[in-house]
């Protein structure tokens, strides 16, 4: 007969097509995966596949060594140009000639599987909503009125059958040289994340480079942000920049505060931050060794506060009760009106907020952990200057944050500092003779003092000081109401006196650095973050009817450096067996990443968080006694039977 077999392989899609069908018309009638930016001219390579020959018993079929088509003169010259794999054809060019076996290879599948290396073994599906489009325009005519955009939108509509493709003024302004130097050749980047395509860039002639997108992860003290290439989610460069509102507030109600004391105070924090965005786009873009308008999507996590900053919206219906938020579904609109340098109509998404005060940086977080997929109750904790708090499971998600201060970020501490080189980053002390042994960043080994040539011990940072606390409580050096013993008590004669209280000196002043200790102060400090922690995670426990939790994951760039065991002599988090305390790194930039490869991601975390149940700390009279019991270390009347063992 005319018609043929052919079998897709790892899809197992199979059908019948007529003889002489190209490999790349086979794939798109059968609905199988396979790219293509030029649109099947034999010029961009992506629709490379591999036929298989011999004999398929399972598909009870033989495939012969000529299935396919000889080697044509534009897929010989692109294999002088450009070379192919062995074994390689381009798809767009080899046409079906008998029964076959065609294997797509990773890097020709639009829709790749990219493994994560996150705490959850589960692997995102590339589905992003930019792809880059090379169409040949037709040249204006004096006898056809239309414009360019038009004649532009048509040969998409002809050569991809993508129609109604819109632009707007800032690509149109661009689109005129792009189109005469390309010689009416050129790729476009087609945006339509389910609403309608749009042509957010354009180059001339075949763009050969992905296209990229960044995932902002803006925190209140740091904007954290990477840039991704488009088509397959590797991440080329990843940096983060001071988030400069802190010279308005450190903490968020803080900066409410400014915005109520200060009329037009919000538009100078909006300027601020957009400045920073700007920023931040400019030195990703510089350390991948690309320019800023190859940048076509970016996708924002944030909490409810910085998210209204960032959108120029007045924040103070969120400094009160009932922290009402302008709008909590997801948002999209041009990069350009946060500041973002990036290409003509490149494009934001925002994640939604799931309330007041748990926002669009706790869905990221709920998006990257997936809580749901669980039979085991998740308790899941994204530390930082705000904790958000998620506790879930296949039946029920719940989420609360919880104002934490920053002290666990080694602010607002003593000898506290942010995690660089000569920070104390982890300790321990020895519970006979109450001496500190310590690792500093910057310096693989452990020891209670810098030799010569090392990197001088400048402070404490937040794991650190999570670490001390918890090791002078296991030596006897504070008690469980958090109180220092002096010299006599403890039995060192590094507990000396401050004022009316004790501190325990980590390390004296020297030539290497300045003296490390911790104070009374700190210690409250510390129990005044964690009881807020433990507190936020206890209330919806309650909610949940539950008092025990399946598993703990610490998150958060910070979050992920803390030791399970110390967090749990704290009374940080709850008891829970410490193999089941893991560590997600960021899982809010994770987040972000995810939606910025995948709308259907994106489409995820919409659905989910209308299925959050979300707690209002604040408000909740029982938050107040839950705090107050957790002010013990590890707790005043909650058990911790895993810390005996
Ligand atoms: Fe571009 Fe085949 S589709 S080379």
């Amino acid at each position: 007969s005319d018609d043929v077999q052919v079998i897709f392989t790892p899809s197992g899609k199979r059908g019948r097509v007529a003889r002489g069908t190209r490999v790349l018309a086979a794939a798109r009638k059968l609905g199988v995966d396979l790219d293509s930016v030029c649109g099947g001219r034999g010029i961009c390579s992506k629709c490379q596949i591999a036929p298989s020959y011999g004999d398929f018993p399972k598909h009870g079929l033989h495939v012969e060594a000529d299935a396919l088509s000889p080697v044509n003169a534009v897929e010989e010259r692109y294999d002088r140009v450009r070379g192919l794999k062995p074994g390689r054809r381009l798809g767009c060019q080899a046409e079906i000639l008998d029964d076959v076996v065609i294997d797509v290879p990773p890097e020709s599948q639009v829709h790749k599987q990219v493994v994560r290396k996150a705490a959850s073994e589960r692997v995102m599906e590339m589905d992003a909503a930019t792809r880059p489009v090379y169409v040949e325009v037709e040249e204006p005519d004096m006898h056809r009125p239309e414009g360019d955009f038009q004649r532009l939108a048509q040969a998409l509509e002809r050569q991809w059958r993508i129609a109604g493709a819109k632009a707007d003024l800032e690509l149109l302004r661009v689109l005129q040289p792009a189109l005469r130097k390309g010689g009416w050749k050129v790729t476009v980047a087609v945006h339509d994340a389910g609403d309608g395509p749009r042509v957010t860039g354009i180059w001339p002639g075949l763009r050969e480079a992905p296209l990229y997108g960044l995932a902002i992860d803006l925190g209140s003290t740091t904007i954290a942000g990477h840039l991704v290439a488009l088509d397959d989610g590797r991440v080329l460069a990843s940096a983060g920049v001071m988030n400069p509102q802190i010279r308005f507030g450190e903490d968020l109600m803080s900066r409410v505060s400014y915005v109520m004391m200060n009329p037009g105070g919000d538009r100078e924090m909006t300027q601020a931050v957009h400045s920073a965005m700007g920023d931040l786009a400019r030195e990703l873009a510089g350390e991948a060794g690309i320019e800023t308008g190859e940048i076509v999507e970016a996708v924002v996590v944030c909490n409810p506060v910085m998210h209204h900053l960032l959108l120029g919206i007045d924040p103070v219906e969120l400094g009160q009760a009932p922290f009402a938020l302008a709008t909590s579904d997801s948002l999209e609109f041009p990069a350009r009106e946060i500041g973002i340098e990036a290409a003509p109509s490149a494009r934001v998404y925002v994640l939604p907020l799931i309330a007041g005060h748990v926002g669009a940086d706790a869905a990221a977080v709920a998006l990257s952990e997936a809580p749901q997929t669980r039979e085991e109750l998740s308790l899941i904790v994204d530390v930082g200057t705000n904790a958000e708090i998620i506790l879930g499971n296949s039946h029920r998600v719940l989420a609360c944050s919880s104002p934490t201060g920053p002290a666990f970020e080694g602010a607002q501490i003593s000898s506290g500092q942010r995690a660089a080189p000569g920070a104390i980053e982890r300790i321990e002390i020895d519970p006979e003779t109450k001496e500190p042994r310590f690792k500093i960043i910057g310096n693989d080994h452990w020891s209670n003092a810098p030799e010569f040539g090392e990197p001088r011990i400048t402070g404490i940072c937040g794991s650190g000081i999570i670490e001390a606390v918890a090791e002078m409580r296991m030596a006897g050096i504070v008690d469980t109401s958090g109180l220092i013993g002096s010299a006599a008590q403890v039995g060192t004669e590094r507990c000396v006196a401050n004022g009316r209280t004790h501190e325990y000196v980590i390390h004296d002043a020297s030539p290497e650095g300045p003296r490390i200790t911790v104070t009374q102060g700190d210690i409250r400090a510390i129990q005044l973050a964690k009881s807020a922690l433990y507190a936020g995670a206890r209330l919806l426990m309650d909610e949940m009817g539950v008092d025990r939790v399946d598993r703990v994951v610490l998150a958060g760039a910070f979050g992920a450096h803390i030791s399970p065991k110390h967090a749990m002599v704290l009374g940080m988090i709850p008891d829970a067996p410490l193999s089941a305390v893991t560590s997600a790194g960021n899982a809010a930039g994770t987040g972000a990443r995810m939606a910025l490869c995948s709308v259907k991601a994106r489409r995820e975390i919409e659905s989910q968080v209308r299925r959050i149940s979300k707690i209002e700390t604040a408000i909740e009279p029982r938050f107040q006694e839950h705090f107050v019991a957790a002010n013990a270390l590890p707790h005043a009347s909650d058990p911790f039977p895993e810390l005996r063992s």
